[in-house]
């Protein structure tokens, strides 16, 4: 089946993200991807907005067959020389004609060419209604949205967890997701370490995704946190009943891979030292960041904190060299930092990595960054495979 994303605010994350997952992805435009999957569940996705289907009937006809009862129709025109007016224009057609075969038709509308998230959200135009429904075109190409990012769940997972420290930075869930999906398909239940687990969100992620969590931390206060999340997400999922989300999060028995045989294990330990428990089946994480900063730093002081954080990298990853299989994905967000002529200064650990036994499957990084305007720290996404 052939999808079209529409992607997040860093698209060639997204694309990353996507390319990792599916095959022939190809990119459209800067906010437009094409990619062939046999399904594909947006809830697990970070770097896409709206996942769509090709639609092989024009949407009248797909409308016209519809039971009866009110219809909702959205578009979203993405077209080279898509307009506000051109959308509108689009859903007026497809209402005039409906409503002449006598239904009863609702189009919404928006101040853009394409549905803001939040409107095809809110009006319920994910695709699983059978009488709402939300087009996207694309020039002569016409998809039918089947599944909208959850905004609403992001947020209250992010700012429902129990133990929160904003010293450690928090790490959005989406970026969770990317860094966990660009490990590659993974088997449900397979064992996702984070050796940097902080308060513990890409465990979260990992276990809502249905795999198994084994995290470790240097600080002991840090490990509590992540316990105290975990067990909050865990208990949540299980009194919120049996829905596909819930019941992912605690994945069966029988698939677990965490060496305690429980959903999810944690440990202190200083990740350039720590001897983990098998099984490890991927390595998802976002490493020490060094200091909270709100101006660009110093020349002196950015050595410094390229110096400590590089250390702890190269440590950990020389670490874990020997622990892990061969082909075993490892995905490290690393900061970079805003210098004040606005570029990002990354850390030049490329070579190292590489003579270390894995392979830098990202090595010119360009576009994995991951920052929001202005941010002074920011993520470098190195996607590695060991060898
Ligand atoms: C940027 S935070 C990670 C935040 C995390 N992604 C979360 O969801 O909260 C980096 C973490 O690395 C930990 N850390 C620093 N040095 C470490 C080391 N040598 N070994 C293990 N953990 C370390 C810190 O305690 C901190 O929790």
């Amino acid at each position: 089946m052939k999808y079209l994303a529409v992607l997040g605010r860093q698209p060639e994350i997204s694309i990353a993200e996507l390319t990792a997952l599916f095959s022939d992805v190809k990119k459209l435009n800067k906010s437009l991807a094409t990619f062939i999957a046999e399904s594909v569940d947006i809830n697990r996705l970070g770097g896409s907005i709206k996942i769509a289907e090709e639609l092989s009937e024009k949407p009248l006809e797909i409308l016209q067959k519809v039971p009866g009862g009110k219809i909702t129709i959205g578009v979203s025109d993405y077209s080279k020389n898509a307009s506000t007016r051109s959308a509108k224009t689009e859903a007026l057609k497809l209402k005039q004609i409906l409503v002449r075969h006598g239904r009863s038709v609702r189009v919404v509308e928006s101040r853009e060419a394409a549905l803001p998230t939040a409107t095809s959200l809110h009006n319920g135009l994910s695709g699983k209604n059978e009488r709402k429904f939300e087009f996207i075109k694309v020039d002569n190409s016409w998809y039918r949205v089947v599944g909208v990012q959850d905004i609403d769940a992001y947020t209250k997972r992010d700012q429902a967890r129990p133990a929160r420290d904003a010293k450690v930075g928090m790490l959005p869930p989406k970026l969770a997701q990317i860094l966990i999906n660009l490990c590659g398909p993974l088997p449900a239940g397979s064992c996702i370490l984070d050796p940097f687990c902080g308060t513990g969100v890409v465990l979260q992620e990992a276990l809502l995704m249905g795999y198994s969590a084994y995290g470790t931390d240097l600080s002991e206060r840090m490990v509590e946190y992540t316990q105290k999340n975990l067990e909050w997400l865990i208990l949540g999922a299980r009194s919120a009943g049996p829905s596909p989300r819930a019941a992912a999060a605690t994945p069966r028995a029988a698939a677990l891979r965490t060496p305690s045989n429980q959903p999810f294990q944690v440990s202190q330990g200083d990740a350039t030292t720590f001897q983990w428990e098998q099984p490890i089946d991927a390595v998802a994480c976002e490493g020490y960041l060094g200091a909270p900063m709100s101006t660009p730093p110093a020349e002196i002081k950015l050595k410094e904190q390229k110096q400590e954080c590089g250390s702890i990298v190269l440590g950990f990853l020389k670490n874990l060299a020997s622990q892990i299989d061969s082909d075993t994905p490892v995905v490290i967000a690393a900061p970079a930092w805003l210098r004040s002529d606005g570029t990002y200064s990354r850390l030049e650990i490329v070579d190292e990595i590489a003579n270390m036994g894995y392979n830098v499957m990202n090595k010119s990084r360009e576009g994995l960054l991951y920052h929001r305007e202005d941010q002074i720290v920011a993520r470098d996404i190195i996607i590695l495979r060991k060898k």
